[in-house]
C-alpha cells in the first residue's frame, strides 16, 4: 500500500513533496481547490516526472468530496496535510477565513480518515509555535509561545488536535514537522512559490524586485540586536523540506503496527543567516545587485529563530542536503522562469 493523499497538494510545498514521494515510489493522490496555486502546477510536476499524478479538485471543507476521494482511491496509507492559508498579516485583518479554512478543514479531514480507518498522517506545522524564542537555537522543547497571530494559533490549534487524537481511542499515528522558513524552487524550474499579489515573503519579494516587477525590497528592520541589526532566520531550501516529508512517512513504516505516537521534529538547517545576509548571498551567488533599503519593522516579526540539528530530525534520517546558495540560485532560476509575470 503506497497511495498517500496530499492536501495541497499544488501548493508550494505540496508540489515539491509531490515530486519527492513520487520519485521514492510512493503514489501521491493530489487534492488542492487552487485557492493559492493553478492548474499549471500540475503541468510542472508531470514534466518532472514524466508521467500525471491522480488529482482532485475539491475544498477540504467538503465533507463529501474528500469523502468519495478516499472510497475511489482506497486502500490509503496516509495523508500528508499542507492544505492552509498561510499569510501571517492577512490572519490579523480576516482572523475566522482562518479559523475556518485551517482548523474547520483539519477537523474534516481528520474525521473521513477516521472513518475509513486511515490513521497514519503527516502535518504541516510552523516554527511560528515557538513565537519569539527566549534561546536560540530552539529545539522541540523549547516552550511554545502565546502565538503572535492568528495564523501561527491555527498552527498551535493543529498541532493540539494531533495530539488529542493520537491521545483518544482512535489509533492515530503522526509525525508534525515544524518548518522553519522553506525557500527557492525545483531545480528543474518546473514548479516554485506563485505568491499571489506583491509577496509577502522575503525571496518571493527579492526576485521580483531584481527582475524588475517591484522597485525596491524593504529590509524590516536594521536595528534588532542582531549582528547586522537585521532578522535572522533558519531558511531551508523547499526541496530538503519535501523529502523530510518522505521521511516522515517511512519514519511511520518503520514503527510497526502496534505504536501509536505523535512525533515532533523541526525542519531547519541549524544555521541561522539574517536578511541582509540572504540579500549579499543572492548577489553574490548569481552576479546580479538588489535594490534594497532598511526600512521600519514589520509588526509581529521575531528578531531571531533557527533550529539546532538535534536527534529528532537523526531518527528521522533527514538533513538538509542543499545549502542557502543553491535554494537562491533555484529561486532566481525560477523568477526567470515565470519572467514578469505579476498575479
Ligand atoms: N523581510 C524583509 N522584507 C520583506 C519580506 C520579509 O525584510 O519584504 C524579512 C522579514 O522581516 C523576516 C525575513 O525577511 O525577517 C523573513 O520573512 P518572511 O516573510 O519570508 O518569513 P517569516 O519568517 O515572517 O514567516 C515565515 C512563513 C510563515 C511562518 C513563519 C515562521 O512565511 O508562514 O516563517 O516563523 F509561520
Amino acid at each position: 500500500m503506497k497511495k498517500v493523499i496530499v492536501t495541497g497538494g499544488t501548493g508550494y510545498i505540496g508540489s515539491h513533496t509531490a515530486v519527492e514521494l513520487a520519485e521514492a515510489g510512493f503514489e501521491p493522490i493530489l487534492i488542492d481547490n487552487f485557492s493559492n496555486s493553478e492548474r499549471s502546477v500540475l503541468d510542472g510536476i508531470s514534466h518532472i516526472l514524466g508521467r500525471e499524478i491522480p488529482f482532485y479538485e475539491l475544498d477540504c471543507r467538503d465533507r463529501a468530496a474528500l469523502n468519495q476521494v478516499f472510497v475511489s482511491e482506497g486502500p490509503i496509507l496516509g495523508v500528508l496535510h499542507f492544505a492552509a492559508f498561510k499569510a501571517v498579516g492577512e490572519s490579523v485583518k480576516d482572523p475566522l477565513k482562518y479559523y475556518d479554512n485551517n482548523i474547520g478543514s483539519m477537523a474534516v479531514l481528520l474525521g473521513v480518515m477516521a472513518e475509513h480507518g486511515v490513521f497514519n498522517f503527516i502535518f504541516s506545522s510552523s516554527c511560528t509555535v515557538y513565537g519569539s524564542p527566549e534561546v536560540n537555537p530552539v529545539t522541540e522543547s523549547t516552550p511554545l509561545q502565546d502565538a503572535n497571530s492568528p495564523y501561527g494559533f491555527t498552527k498551535q490549534v493543529g498541532e493540539q488536535m494531533v495530539q488529542d487524537l493520537v491521545s483518544s481511542p482512535l489509533f492515530f499515528r503522526a509525525v508534525t514537522l515544524r518548518y522553519f522558513n522553506p525557500i527557492g524552487a525545483h531545480p528543474s524550474s518546473e514548479i516554485g512559490e506563485l505568491p499571489a499579489g506583491p509577496p509577502n515573503n522575503l525571496i518571493p519579494y527579492l526576485t521580483q524586485t531584481v527582475a524588475g516587477i517591484r522597485e525596491e525590497l524593504t529590509v524590516f528592520g536594521g536595528n534588532y540586536d542582531t549582528p547586522d541589526g537585521s532578522c535572522i532566520r533558519d531558511y531551508i531550501h523547499v526541496v530538503d523540506l519535501a523529502r523530510a516529508h518522505v521521511k516522515a512517512l517511512e519514519y511511520v513504516n518503520r514503527q510497526g503496527p502496534d505504536r501509536k505516537f505523535n512525533f515532533i521534529a523541526n525542519i531547519g538547517t541549524g544555521a541561522g543567516s539574517s536578511v541582509l545576509e540572504v540579500i549579499k548571498t543572492f548577489e553574490r551567488v548569481n552576479g546580479l545587485k538588489v535594490n534594497y533599503r532598511i526600512g521600519d519593522r514589520r509588526s509581529g516579526d521575531v528578531e531571531q529563530v533557527w533550529a539546532t540539528v538535534g536527534s529528532r530530525m537523526k531518527d528521522l534520517g533527514w538533513e538538509a542536503e542543499l545549502s542557502l546558495e543553491d535554494a537562491l540560485r533555484d529561486a532566481w532560476n525560477w523568477q526567470v522562469k515565470l519572467g514578469q509575470r505579476d498575479q
